[in-house]
Protein backbone atom coordinates (compact mmCIF):
# COMPACT_ATOMS: atom_id res chain seq x y z
CA UNK A 1 0.00 0.00 0.00
CA UNK A 2 1.29 3.33 -0.87
CA UNK A 3 2.87 5.95 1.68
CA UNK A 4 2.48 9.35 1.42
CA UNK A 5 6.46 9.50 1.39
CA UNK A 6 5.58 7.82 -2.35
CA UNK A 7 3.71 10.33 -3.59
CA UNK A 8 4.64 13.33 -5.03
CA UNK A 9 4.02 16.78 -3.57
CA UNK A 10 0.82 17.80 -5.42
CA UNK A 11 -0.42 14.31 -4.37
CA UNK A 12 -0.25 15.12 -0.29
CA UNK A 13 -0.61 19.01 -1.21
CA UNK A 14 -3.88 20.71 -0.64
CA UNK A 15 -4.42 23.83 -3.16
CA UNK A 16 -6.38 27.29 -2.69
CA UNK A 17 -7.34 29.22 -4.84
CA UNK A 18 -6.83 32.76 -5.31
CA UNK A 19 -8.63 34.73 -7.41
CA UNK A 20 -6.42 37.81 -7.35
CA UNK A 21 -9.25 40.62 -8.08
CA UNK A 22 -10.79 39.98 -4.79
CA UNK A 23 -7.88 38.02 -2.08
CA UNK A 24 -6.02 41.34 -0.98
CA UNK A 25 -5.75 45.32 -1.82
CA UNK A 26 -2.10 45.55 -1.30
CA UNK A 27 -2.48 49.61 -2.77
CA UNK A 28 -6.50 50.53 -1.91
CA UNK A 29 -7.51 50.76 -4.81
CA UNK A 30 -10.34 48.71 -4.36
CA UNK A 31 -8.70 45.69 -7.11
CA UNK A 32 -6.75 42.86 -5.30
CA UNK A 33 -3.16 42.68 -6.21
CA UNK A 34 -0.16 40.95 -6.38
CA UNK A 35 1.24 42.81 -2.81
CA UNK A 36 -1.92 42.72 -1.45
CA UNK A 37 -1.55 38.57 -1.52
CA UNK A 38 2.05 38.36 -0.26
CA UNK A 39 0.74 40.04 3.10
CA UNK A 40 -1.36 37.60 2.62
CA UNK A 41 1.52 34.46 2.51
CA UNK A 42 1.86 33.93 6.63
CA UNK A 43 -2.01 34.39 6.74
CA UNK A 44 -1.95 31.01 4.09
CA UNK A 45 0.74 29.57 5.84
CA UNK A 46 -0.73 29.51 8.93
CA UNK A 47 -3.98 28.34 7.56
CA UNK A 48 -2.20 24.93 6.33
CA UNK A 49 -2.59 25.13 2.69
CA UNK A 50 0.19 23.64 0.80
CA UNK A 51 -0.51 25.16 -2.91
CA UNK A 52 -1.84 28.41 -4.18
CA UNK A 53 -3.53 28.05 -7.95
CA UNK A 54 -3.77 31.42 -9.16
CA UNK A 55 -6.30 32.51 -11.17
CA UNK A 56 -4.87 34.46 -14.41
CA UNK A 57 -2.93 37.53 -13.66
CA UNK A 58 -1.81 38.15 -16.84
CA UNK A 59 -2.78 42.18 -19.05
CA UNK A 60 -6.14 41.52 -19.45
CA UNK A 61 -8.86 44.01 -20.48
CA UNK A 62 -10.68 42.20 -18.08
CA UNK A 63 -13.34 41.19 -20.17
CA UNK A 64 -14.04 37.91 -18.66
CA UNK A 65 -11.94 38.75 -15.57
CA UNK A 66 -8.50 38.25 -16.63
CA UNK A 67 -9.83 34.95 -18.46
CA UNK A 68 -8.70 36.93 -21.98
CA UNK A 69 -5.06 37.29 -21.59
CA UNK A 70 -3.46 40.26 -23.54
CA UNK A 71 0.51 39.28 -22.91
CA UNK A 72 0.67 35.62 -21.71
CA UNK A 73 4.11 36.58 -20.15
CA UNK A 74 3.64 39.93 -18.40
CA UNK A 75 1.55 40.55 -15.34
CA UNK A 76 -1.36 42.98 -14.86
CA UNK A 77 -0.60 46.33 -14.44
CA UNK A 78 -4.11 46.47 -11.92
CA UNK A 79 -2.05 43.66 -9.94
CA UNK A 80 1.35 45.08 -9.72
CA UNK A 81 4.76 44.08 -11.86
CA UNK A 82 6.77 41.34 -13.13
CA UNK A 83 8.71 41.93 -9.82
CA UNK A 84 5.96 41.87 -7.96
CA UNK A 85 5.41 38.10 -9.19
CA UNK A 86 8.83 37.01 -8.53
CA UNK A 87 8.20 38.37 -4.67
CA UNK A 88 5.16 36.77 -4.76
CA UNK A 89 6.47 33.42 -5.89
CA UNK A 90 9.71 33.56 -3.81
CA UNK A 91 7.63 34.37 -0.52
CA UNK A 92 5.34 31.19 -1.07
CA UNK A 93 8.51 28.88 -1.79
CA UNK A 94 10.20 30.29 1.15
CA UNK A 95 7.07 29.25 3.27
CA UNK A 96 6.93 26.08 1.35
CA UNK A 97 3.98 27.06 -0.90
CA UNK A 98 4.16 25.79 -4.34
CA UNK A 99 2.36 28.18 -6.60
CA UNK A 100 0.41 27.34 -10.30
CA UNK A 101 -0.79 29.66 -12.62
CA UNK A 102 -3.92 29.53 -15.01
CA UNK A 103 -3.72 29.06 -18.64
CA UNK A 104 -5.95 30.01 -21.09
CA UNK A 105 -4.91 27.64 -24.23
CA UNK A 106 -8.22 28.36 -25.96
CA UNK A 107 -8.64 31.81 -26.78
CA UNK A 108 -6.88 35.19 -25.77
CA UNK A 109 -8.21 38.48 -25.42
CA UNK A 110 -9.11 40.50 -28.73
CA UNK A 111 -6.66 43.01 -27.48
CA UNK A 112 -3.87 40.22 -27.67
CA UNK A 113 -1.25 41.46 -30.16
CA UNK A 114 -1.53 38.15 -32.27
CA UNK A 115 -4.85 38.78 -32.73
CA UNK A 116 -4.61 42.23 -33.66
CA UNK A 117 -1.87 41.12 -36.78
CA UNK A 118 -4.45 38.45 -37.30
CA UNK A 119 -7.27 41.12 -38.36
CA UNK A 120 -4.54 43.06 -40.18
CA UNK A 121 -6.31 41.39 -43.51
CA UNK A 122 -6.53 38.24 -44.63
CA UNK A 123 -3.47 37.52 -45.72
CA UNK A 124 -1.61 39.52 -42.69
CA UNK A 125 0.87 36.58 -41.22
CA UNK A 126 -0.86 36.02 -38.46
CA UNK A 127 -4.42 35.60 -40.27
CA UNK A 128 -4.30 31.60 -39.55
CA UNK A 129 -3.80 32.24 -35.71
CA UNK A 130 -7.41 32.52 -35.28
CA UNK A 131 -10.67 30.86 -36.78
CA UNK A 132 -11.94 33.06 -39.55
CA UNK A 133 -14.11 32.03 -42.43
CA UNK A 134 -16.35 32.95 -44.87
CA UNK A 135 -20.22 34.01 -43.52
CA UNK A 136 -22.82 32.07 -45.69
CA UNK A 137 -26.18 33.12 -47.04
CA UNK A 138 -25.44 36.53 -45.46
CA UNK A 139 -24.94 35.43 -41.86
CA UNK A 140 -22.41 33.54 -39.83
CA UNK A 141 -20.56 30.19 -41.57
CA UNK A 142 -22.78 27.61 -39.24
CA UNK A 143 -25.28 27.90 -36.64
CA UNK A 144 -22.88 27.22 -33.65
CA UNK A 145 -23.57 29.52 -30.39
CA UNK A 146 -20.97 31.51 -28.18
CA UNK A 147 -21.22 29.19 -24.78
CA UNK A 148 -21.80 32.85 -23.27
CA UNK A 149 -24.46 33.73 -25.49
CA UNK A 150 -25.48 34.60 -28.81
CA UNK A 151 -23.29 33.31 -32.31
CA UNK A 152 -19.93 31.76 -32.29
CA UNK A 153 -19.30 34.30 -34.96
CA UNK A 154 -18.20 37.91 -34.66
CA UNK A 155 -18.39 39.61 -38.18
CA UNK A 156 -15.04 41.61 -39.02
CA UNK A 157 -15.98 44.28 -41.16
CA UNK A 158 -12.32 45.43 -42.06
CA UNK A 159 -11.53 41.74 -43.49
CA UNK A 160 -15.28 41.00 -44.70
CA UNK A 161 -14.90 37.91 -42.36
CA UNK A 162 -16.20 36.09 -38.61
CA UNK A 163 -13.92 34.86 -36.37
CA UNK A 164 -15.18 31.77 -34.09
CA UNK A 165 -15.15 32.37 -30.56
CA UNK A 166 -16.85 30.18 -27.88
CA UNK A 167 -16.97 32.20 -25.40
CA UNK A 168 -17.15 35.87 -25.19
CA UNK A 169 -16.64 37.84 -28.62
CA UNK A 170 -14.13 39.44 -26.73
CA UNK A 171 -11.86 36.03 -26.34
CA UNK A 172 -11.56 35.06 -30.35
CA UNK A 173 -10.62 31.10 -29.99
CA UNK A 174 -7.09 30.27 -31.68
CA UNK A 175 -6.56 27.91 -34.05
CA UNK A 176 -4.32 25.42 -32.29
CA UNK A 177 -4.29 23.34 -35.65
CA UNK A 178 -1.40 25.85 -36.70
CA UNK A 179 1.89 24.60 -35.19
CA UNK A 180 3.30 28.23 -34.95
CA UNK A 181 0.34 29.20 -32.52
CA UNK A 182 1.86 25.84 -30.16
CA UNK A 183 5.18 26.97 -30.28
CA UNK A 184 4.33 30.54 -29.19
CA UNK A 185 2.22 29.23 -26.55
CA UNK A 186 4.41 26.78 -25.33
CA UNK A 187 7.35 29.38 -25.48
CA UNK A 188 5.23 31.50 -22.83
CA UNK A 189 4.70 27.62 -20.59
CA UNK A 190 8.77 27.59 -21.06
CA UNK A 191 8.84 30.94 -19.89
CA UNK A 192 7.13 30.52 -16.53
CA UNK A 193 8.32 27.33 -15.61
CA UNK A 194 11.58 28.75 -16.32
CA UNK A 195 11.12 31.40 -13.39
CA UNK A 196 9.79 28.46 -10.98
CA UNK A 197 6.33 28.07 -11.20
CA UNK A 198 4.89 25.09 -10.09
CA UNK A 199 2.45 24.26 -12.74
CA UNK A 200 -1.09 25.21 -14.65
CA UNK A 201 -4.16 24.77 -14.19
CA UNK A 202 -5.65 24.83 -17.56
CA UNK A 203 -8.34 26.54 -18.48
CA UNK A 204 -11.56 24.91 -20.95
CA UNK A 205 -9.28 22.59 -22.43
CA UNK A 206 -12.35 20.88 -23.69
CA UNK A 207 -12.71 23.95 -26.32
CA UNK A 208 -9.53 23.82 -27.72
CA UNK A 209 -10.28 22.16 -31.10
CA UNK A 210 -13.59 22.01 -32.99
CA UNK A 211 -14.65 20.13 -35.50
CA UNK A 212 -13.12 20.97 -38.97
CA UNK A 213 -16.29 20.18 -41.01
CA UNK A 214 -17.72 22.58 -39.02
CA UNK A 215 -21.07 20.71 -39.14
CA UNK A 216 -24.12 22.91 -38.07
CA UNK A 217 -25.88 21.56 -35.12
CA UNK A 218 -29.37 21.66 -36.59
CA UNK A 219 -31.32 21.71 -33.59
CA UNK A 220 -32.71 25.42 -33.63
CA UNK A 221 -32.01 25.70 -30.30
CA UNK A 222 -30.35 29.15 -28.63
CA UNK A 223 -28.67 29.52 -25.56
CA UNK A 224 -31.18 30.77 -23.54
CA UNK A 225 -33.60 27.65 -24.72
CA UNK A 226 -30.87 25.91 -23.08
CA UNK A 227 -31.21 27.65 -20.16
CA UNK A 228 -34.52 27.42 -19.77
CA UNK A 229 -35.14 23.64 -20.56
CA UNK A 230 -32.25 23.15 -17.64
CA UNK A 231 -33.59 25.13 -15.16
CA UNK A 232 -37.11 23.62 -15.86
CA UNK A 233 -35.97 19.89 -15.36
CA UNK A 234 -37.09 18.64 -12.47
CA UNK A 235 -36.66 15.07 -12.82
CA UNK A 236 -33.38 13.02 -13.05
CA UNK A 237 -34.67 11.96 -16.65
CA UNK A 238 -35.41 16.18 -17.44
CA UNK A 239 -31.63 16.61 -16.43
CA UNK A 240 -30.63 13.51 -18.91
CA UNK A 241 -32.19 15.31 -21.68
CA UNK A 242 -31.32 18.69 -20.72
CA UNK A 243 -27.58 17.46 -20.88
CA UNK A 244 -28.14 15.41 -24.56
CA UNK A 245 -29.42 18.89 -25.64
CA UNK A 246 -26.62 20.38 -25.07
CA UNK A 247 -24.10 18.25 -26.76
CA UNK A 248 -26.54 18.34 -29.55
CA UNK A 249 -25.82 21.80 -29.65
CA UNK A 250 -21.85 21.92 -28.58
CA UNK A 251 -20.73 18.61 -29.61
CA UNK A 252 -18.61 19.49 -32.41
CA UNK A 253 -17.31 22.67 -30.56
CA UNK A 254 -16.16 20.41 -27.49
CA UNK A 255 -13.43 17.40 -26.96
CA UNK A 256 -11.69 16.79 -30.40
CA UNK A 257 -9.39 13.69 -30.33
CA UNK A 258 -6.43 15.72 -31.31
CA UNK A 259 -6.73 17.16 -27.76
CA UNK A 260 -4.84 13.85 -26.34
CA UNK A 261 -1.92 14.54 -28.51
CA UNK A 262 -1.84 18.34 -27.53
CA UNK A 263 -1.66 17.01 -23.69
CA UNK A 264 0.87 14.56 -24.32
CA UNK A 265 3.03 17.46 -25.97
CA UNK A 266 2.20 19.65 -23.03
CA UNK A 267 3.12 17.14 -20.73
CA UNK A 268 6.51 16.73 -22.07
CA UNK A 269 6.89 20.19 -21.86
CA UNK A 270 6.55 20.37 -18.34
CA UNK A 271 8.36 17.08 -17.96
CA UNK A 272 11.63 18.72 -18.64
CA UNK A 273 10.97 20.37 -15.86
CA UNK A 274 11.66 18.69 -12.31
CA UNK A 275 8.14 18.26 -10.56
CA UNK A 276 5.78 20.37 -12.08
CA UNK A 277 2.02 19.45 -12.98
CA UNK A 278 -1.15 20.43 -15.15
CA UNK A 279 -4.33 20.26 -13.67
CA UNK A 280 -7.24 20.54 -16.55
CA UNK A 281 -10.33 21.92 -15.93
CA UNK A 282 -12.14 19.13 -17.04
CA UNK A 283 -13.74 15.97 -15.10
CA UNK A 284 -13.10 13.90 -17.98
CA UNK A 285 -10.60 11.24 -16.63
CA UNK A 286 -9.57 10.28 -20.65
CA UNK A 287 -7.61 13.68 -20.07
CA UNK A 288 -4.82 11.43 -17.76
CA UNK A 289 -4.06 9.38 -20.56
CA UNK A 290 -2.37 6.46 -19.28
CA UNK A 291 -2.08 8.10 -16.15
CA UNK A 292 1.95 9.46 -16.69
CA UNK A 293 1.50 11.25 -19.99
CA UNK A 294 -1.01 13.41 -20.36
CA UNK A 295 -2.40 15.45 -16.92
CA UNK A 296 -1.49 15.03 -13.75
CA UNK A 297 -4.95 15.58 -12.35
CA UNK A 298 -8.84 16.69 -13.61
CA UNK A 299 -11.25 18.22 -11.50
CA UNK A 300 -14.13 15.27 -10.18
CA UNK A 301 -16.98 18.01 -11.10
CA UNK A 302 -19.48 15.50 -10.73
CA UNK A 303 -18.98 15.36 -6.80
CA UNK A 304 -19.58 18.89 -6.60
CA UNK A 305 -22.29 19.50 -9.63
CA UNK A 306 -25.49 19.03 -7.55
CA UNK A 307 -27.58 20.95 -5.51
CA UNK A 308 -27.06 18.48 -2.28
CA UNK A 309 -24.22 16.54 -1.20
CA UNK A 310 -25.81 13.40 0.36
CA UNK A 311 -23.96 9.96 0.85
CA UNK A 312 -25.99 8.24 -1.83
CA UNK A 313 -24.64 10.48 -4.14
CA UNK A 314 -20.68 10.48 -2.65
CA UNK A 315 -20.69 6.76 -2.98
CA UNK A 316 -21.67 6.71 -6.04
CA UNK A 317 -19.66 9.12 -7.29
CA UNK A 318 -16.67 7.79 -5.71
CA UNK A 319 -17.24 4.44 -7.28
CA UNK A 320 -17.64 5.49 -10.54
CA UNK A 321 -14.72 8.17 -10.52
CA UNK A 322 -12.04 5.86 -8.76
CA UNK A 323 -12.95 2.37 -10.96
CA UNK A 324 -12.27 4.72 -14.10
CA UNK A 325 -9.09 6.59 -13.12
CA UNK A 326 -6.13 5.08 -15.19
CA UNK A 327 -3.74 3.13 -13.48
CA UNK A 328 -1.02 5.24 -11.81
CA UNK A 329 -3.79 8.42 -11.90
CA UNK A 330 -4.69 10.77 -9.51
CA UNK A 331 -8.02 12.00 -7.93
CA UNK A 332 -8.69 15.53 -7.48
CA UNK A 333 -11.83 17.05 -5.40
CA UNK A 334 -13.06 20.22 -4.91
CA UNK A 335 -16.77 21.69 -3.99
CA UNK A 336 -16.64 25.66 -5.43
CA UNK A 337 -14.64 27.57 -7.67
CA UNK A 338 -14.70 31.20 -9.15
CA UNK A 339 -17.32 29.51 -11.92
CA UNK A 340 -19.36 28.26 -9.27
CA UNK A 341 -22.20 29.34 -6.29
CA UNK A 342 -20.31 29.38 -2.87
CA UNK A 343 -19.99 26.53 -1.49
CA UNK A 344 -22.54 27.42 1.91
CA UNK A 345 -25.08 28.51 -0.56
CA UNK A 346 -24.79 25.34 -2.35
CA UNK A 347 -24.56 22.49 -0.41
CA UNK A 348 -26.30 24.32 2.58
CA UNK A 349 -30.11 24.13 3.69
CA UNK A 350 -30.42 27.96 5.12
CA UNK A 351 -31.00 26.28 8.62
CA UNK A 352 -27.40 24.35 8.98
CA UNK A 353 -25.46 26.08 7.00
CA UNK A 354 -22.32 25.92 9.42
CA UNK A 355 -22.54 22.45 10.55
CA UNK A 356 -22.93 21.30 6.64
CA UNK A 357 -19.78 23.44 5.65
CA UNK A 358 -17.47 21.72 7.96
CA UNK A 359 -18.67 18.28 6.78
CA UNK A 360 -18.11 19.25 3.37
CA UNK A 361 -14.37 20.32 4.53
CA UNK A 362 -14.30 17.18 6.07
CA UNK A 363 -15.32 15.23 2.92
CA UNK A 364 -13.20 17.54 0.50
CA UNK A 365 -10.10 16.55 3.05
CA UNK A 366 -11.24 12.91 3.68
CA UNK A 367 -11.50 11.74 0.28
CA UNK A 368 -8.99 10.07 -1.86
CA UNK A 369 -7.39 12.30 -4.16
CA UNK A 370 -5.90 16.17 -4.09
CA UNK A 371 -8.39 18.81 -2.28
CA UNK A 372 -8.79 22.42 -4.17
CA UNK A 373 -10.48 25.07 -2.12
CA UNK A 374 -11.54 28.09 -2.88
CA UNK A 375 -10.77 31.70 -1.20
CA UNK A 376 -13.27 32.49 1.22
CA UNK A 377 -14.47 29.17 1.70
CA UNK A 378 -12.66 29.04 5.12
CA UNK A 379 -14.35 32.04 6.71
CA UNK A 380 -17.88 30.98 5.35
CA UNK A 381 -18.19 33.75 2.71
CA UNK A 382 -21.55 33.00 0.88
CA UNK A 383 -23.37 34.33 -2.44
CA UNK A 384 -23.95 38.10 -2.78
CA UNK A 385 -26.95 38.79 -5.07
CA UNK A 386 -26.27 41.71 -6.46
CA UNK A 387 -29.69 44.23 -6.67
CA UNK A 388 -28.63 46.95 -8.97
CA UNK A 389 -27.55 46.01 -12.75
CA UNK A 390 -24.56 48.89 -12.79
CA UNK A 391 -23.03 46.43 -10.26
CA UNK A 392 -22.70 43.13 -12.91
CA UNK A 393 -19.30 42.63 -13.51
CA UNK A 394 -19.82 39.51 -15.41
CA UNK A 395 -20.60 40.22 -18.62
CA UNK A 396 -22.56 37.30 -18.74
CA UNK A 397 -24.92 38.54 -16.08
CA UNK A 398 -24.91 41.79 -18.44
CA UNK A 399 -26.01 39.38 -21.15
CA UNK A 400 -28.52 37.03 -19.18
CA UNK A 401 -30.22 40.85 -17.83
CA UNK A 402 -30.26 42.42 -20.58
CA UNK A 403 -31.86 38.98 -23.15
CA UNK A 404 -34.13 38.50 -20.36
CA UNK A 405 -35.85 41.85 -20.20
CA UNK A 406 -35.62 42.47 -23.72
CA UNK A 407 -36.36 39.38 -25.60
CA UNK A 408 -38.31 37.32 -22.83
CA UNK A 409 -40.21 40.60 -21.75
CA UNK A 410 -39.30 39.61 -17.76
CA UNK A 411 -39.91 42.45 -15.67
CA UNK A 412 -36.16 43.95 -14.52
CA UNK A 413 -36.05 42.65 -10.99
CA UNK A 414 -36.85 39.03 -12.66
CA UNK A 415 -34.26 39.65 -14.97
CA UNK A 416 -32.02 40.85 -12.75
CA UNK A 417 -32.49 37.84 -10.20
CA UNK A 418 -32.14 35.64 -13.19
CA UNK A 419 -28.66 37.16 -13.83
CA UNK A 420 -27.05 36.96 -10.58
CA UNK A 421 -28.17 33.54 -9.98
CA UNK A 422 -26.51 32.06 -13.36
CA UNK A 423 -23.61 34.39 -13.56
CA UNK A 424 -20.51 34.37 -11.26
CA UNK A 425 -20.46 37.76 -9.90
CA UNK A 426 -22.26 36.49 -6.37
CA UNK A 427 -19.14 34.32 -5.72
CA UNK A 428 -16.44 36.37 -6.56
CA UNK A 429 -17.18 39.22 -3.92
CA UNK A 430 -13.76 40.72 -1.68
CA UNK A 431 -12.49 38.62 0.69
CA UNK A 432 -13.58 39.78 3.95
CA UNK A 433 -10.28 40.41 6.17
CA UNK A 434 -12.25 42.15 9.15
CA UNK A 435 -15.23 43.66 10.06
CA UNK A 436 -14.73 47.21 9.14
CA UNK A 437 -15.14 48.77 6.24
CA UNK A 438 -15.35 47.33 2.95
CA UNK A 439 -14.41 44.29 5.09
CA UNK A 440 -11.11 45.09 5.33
CA UNK A 441 -10.29 44.67 1.95
CA UNK A 442 -9.66 48.07 0.78
CA UNK A 443 -10.31 51.56 2.17
CA UNK A 444 -13.40 52.94 3.36
CA UNK A 445 -13.76 55.91 0.92
CA UNK A 446 -12.74 53.24 -2.04
CA UNK A 447 -15.67 51.51 -3.98
CA UNK A 448 -14.42 47.53 -4.34
CA UNK A 449 -14.66 46.21 -7.98
CA UNK A 450 -17.37 44.83 -6.60
CA UNK A 451 -19.52 45.28 -3.70
CA UNK A 452 -18.63 43.74 -0.40
CA UNK A 453 -21.27 41.59 0.82
CA UNK A 454 -22.48 43.39 4.12
CA UNK A 455 -22.18 39.86 6.34
CA UNK A 456 -18.43 40.77 6.52
CA UNK A 457 -20.15 42.85 9.83
CA UNK A 458 -21.65 39.78 10.78
CA UNK A 459 -18.79 37.11 12.03
CA UNK A 460 -17.41 36.34 8.43
CA UNK A 461 -14.66 38.02 8.15
CA UNK A 462 -10.92 36.44 9.21
CA UNK A 463 -10.25 39.16 12.25
CA UNK A 464 -13.33 38.13 14.08
CA UNK A 465 -12.97 34.21 13.57
CA UNK A 466 -8.65 34.22 14.18
CA UNK A 467 -9.18 34.10 18.10
CA UNK A 468 -12.15 31.71 18.43
CA UNK A 469 -11.96 28.52 18.68
CA UNK A 470 -14.56 27.34 17.29
CA UNK A 471 -14.91 29.18 14.23
CA UNK A 472 -15.00 28.03 10.74
CA UNK A 473 -11.37 29.21 10.45
CA UNK A 474 -10.19 27.55 12.94
CA UNK A 475 -11.65 24.44 11.80
CA UNK A 476 -10.19 25.19 8.62
CA UNK A 477 -6.97 26.01 10.17
CA UNK A 478 -6.82 22.27 13.00
CA UNK A 479 -8.29 20.15 9.95
CA UNK A 480 -5.66 21.19 7.86
CA UNK A 481 -2.86 20.50 10.28
CA UNK A 482 -4.64 17.41 11.17
CA UNK A 483 -4.44 15.81 7.87
CA UNK A 484 -0.42 16.60 7.29
CA UNK A 485 -0.11 14.24 10.40
CA UNK A 486 -2.59 11.10 9.09
CA UNK A 487 -0.99 9.57 6.06
CA UNK A 488 -3.90 7.08 5.87
CA UNK A 489 -6.10 10.56 4.29
CA UNK A 490 -3.53 11.43 2.35
CA UNK A 491 -2.39 8.19 0.71
CA UNK A 492 -5.07 5.73 1.93
CA UNK A 493 -6.93 3.28 -0.21
CA UNK A 494 -10.91 4.07 0.18
CA UNK A 495 -12.78 1.18 1.00
CA UNK A 496 -16.75 2.15 1.58
CA UNK A 497 -18.97 1.15 4.63
CA UNK A 498 -22.86 0.63 5.65
CA UNK A 499 -23.40 1.73 1.92
CA UNK A 500 -26.80 2.07 2.03
CA UNK A 501 -27.03 4.41 4.65
CA UNK A 502 -29.01 7.69 3.02
CA UNK A 503 -27.71 9.66 5.87
CA UNK A 504 -24.25 8.42 7.19
CA UNK A 505 -21.39 8.29 5.30
CA UNK A 506 -18.93 5.83 6.46
CA UNK A 507 -15.44 4.89 4.55
CA UNK A 508 -12.30 3.36 5.57
CA UNK A 509 -8.88 4.98 4.32
CA UNK A 510 -6.04 2.31 4.70
CA UNK A 511 -2.12 2.69 4.01
CA UNK A 512 0.29 0.11 5.65
CA UNK A 513 0.81 2.10 8.53
CA UNK A 514 -2.82 3.76 9.15
CA UNK A 515 -6.39 2.64 9.42
CA UNK A 516 -8.76 5.77 9.32
CA UNK A 517 -12.71 5.60 9.80
CA UNK A 518 -13.97 8.29 8.55
CA UNK A 519 -18.09 9.11 9.55
CA UNK A 520 -19.83 11.93 8.55
CA UNK A 521 -23.56 12.15 9.47
CA UNK A 522 -25.74 14.52 6.96
CA UNK A 523 -28.87 14.53 8.84
CA UNK A 524 -30.25 16.60 11.76
CA UNK A 525 -31.14 13.48 13.16
CA UNK A 526 -28.62 10.84 15.43
CA UNK A 527 -27.45 8.27 12.97
CA UNK A 528 -25.81 4.53 13.83
CA UNK A 529 -22.80 2.86 12.91
CA UNK A 530 -23.96 -0.93 12.26
CA UNK A 531 -22.17 -4.00 13.33
CA UNK A 532 -20.69 -4.88 10.70
CA UNK A 533 -17.72 -7.34 9.88
CA UNK A 534 -15.58 -4.96 8.08
CA UNK A 535 -16.08 -2.81 11.13
CA UNK A 536 -13.44 -2.15 13.51
CA UNK A 537 -14.42 -2.97 16.88
CA UNK A 538 -12.91 -0.18 18.42
CA UNK A 539 -10.69 2.98 17.61
CA UNK A 540 -9.29 6.04 19.27
CA UNK A 541 -10.93 9.32 17.63
CA UNK A 542 -8.58 11.54 16.03
CA UNK A 543 -10.44 14.62 14.91
CA UNK A 544 -14.24 15.80 15.38
CA UNK A 545 -16.89 17.89 15.70
CA UNK A 546 -18.46 16.71 18.27
CA UNK A 547 -16.14 15.18 20.91
CA UNK A 548 -12.25 15.29 22.38
CA UNK A 549 -9.65 13.58 19.88
CA UNK A 550 -7.59 10.88 21.96
CA UNK A 551 -11.02 9.40 23.25
CA UNK A 552 -11.67 5.65 23.01
CA UNK A 553 -14.50 4.78 21.25
CA UNK A 554 -16.19 1.18 20.61
CA UNK A 555 -17.77 1.60 17.15
CA UNK A 556 -20.61 -0.83 16.56
CA UNK A 557 -23.62 0.63 17.56
CA UNK A 558 -22.24 3.75 18.25
CA UNK A 559 -23.93 6.96 17.92
CA UNK A 560 -23.29 9.56 15.47
CA UNK A 561 -24.53 13.05 16.07
CA UNK A 562 -26.52 15.58 13.67
CA UNK A 563 -24.06 16.91 11.22
CA UNK A 564 -20.87 15.03 13.14
CA UNK A 565 -17.97 13.93 11.81
CA UNK A 566 -15.35 11.56 12.77
CA UNK A 567 -12.20 10.41 11.93
CA UNK A 568 -10.89 7.25 14.16
CA UNK A 569 -8.00 5.51 14.11
CA UNK A 570 -8.93 1.95 13.73
C1 LIG B 1 -13.31 28.72 -17.51
C2 LIG B 1 -13.01 29.75 -16.47
O1 LIG B 1 -12.98 29.14 -15.21
C3 LIG B 1 -14.07 30.80 -16.59
O2 LIG B 1 -14.04 31.71 -15.52
C4 LIG B 1 -13.90 31.49 -17.91
O3 LIG B 1 -14.96 32.41 -18.10
C5 LIG B 1 -13.91 30.49 -19.07
N1 LIG B 1 -13.15 29.32 -18.81
C6 LIG B 1 -13.33 31.12 -20.30
O4 LIG B 1 -11.94 31.28 -20.17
Amino acid sequence: MTQPSQLAWWQRAVFYQIYPRSFADGNGDGIGDLPGAIAKLDYLADLGIDAIWLSPHYPSPQFDCGYDIADYTGVNPEYGTMDDFRLFLEGAHRRGIRVILDLVLNHTSHQHPWFRESCAGRSAAKRDWYIWRDGRDGGPPNDWLSTFGGSAWEYDPSTGQYYYHYFFRQQPDLNWRNPAVKQAMFDAVRFWLDMGVDGFRLDAIGTIYEDPAMPDHGTGLTLVDLQRKAMEAQTDEDKAAAGKRWLAVFGAQLDQPELHDLMRALRSVVDEYDDRILVGETDDLAYCGTGSDELHMVFNFSLMRVDRLTPVHVRSNQAERLAALPPGGWPCNTLGNHDSPRIHNRFGDGLHDDALARLSLALVLCLRGTPFLYNGEEIGMTDLLLEDPADLRDLLGVWIYQTARDELGLPPEMAMYLAVTNSRDRNRTPMHWSSGPNGGFCPAAVKPWLPVHPNHAAGINVADQQDHPGSLLNTYRAFLRFRRSAPALIAGDYAPLQVHDRDLLVFLRRTATQRCLVVLNYSAHPGRLQADPALPPSGRLLFGTHREAGTGLALPDLEIGPFECLIVEV
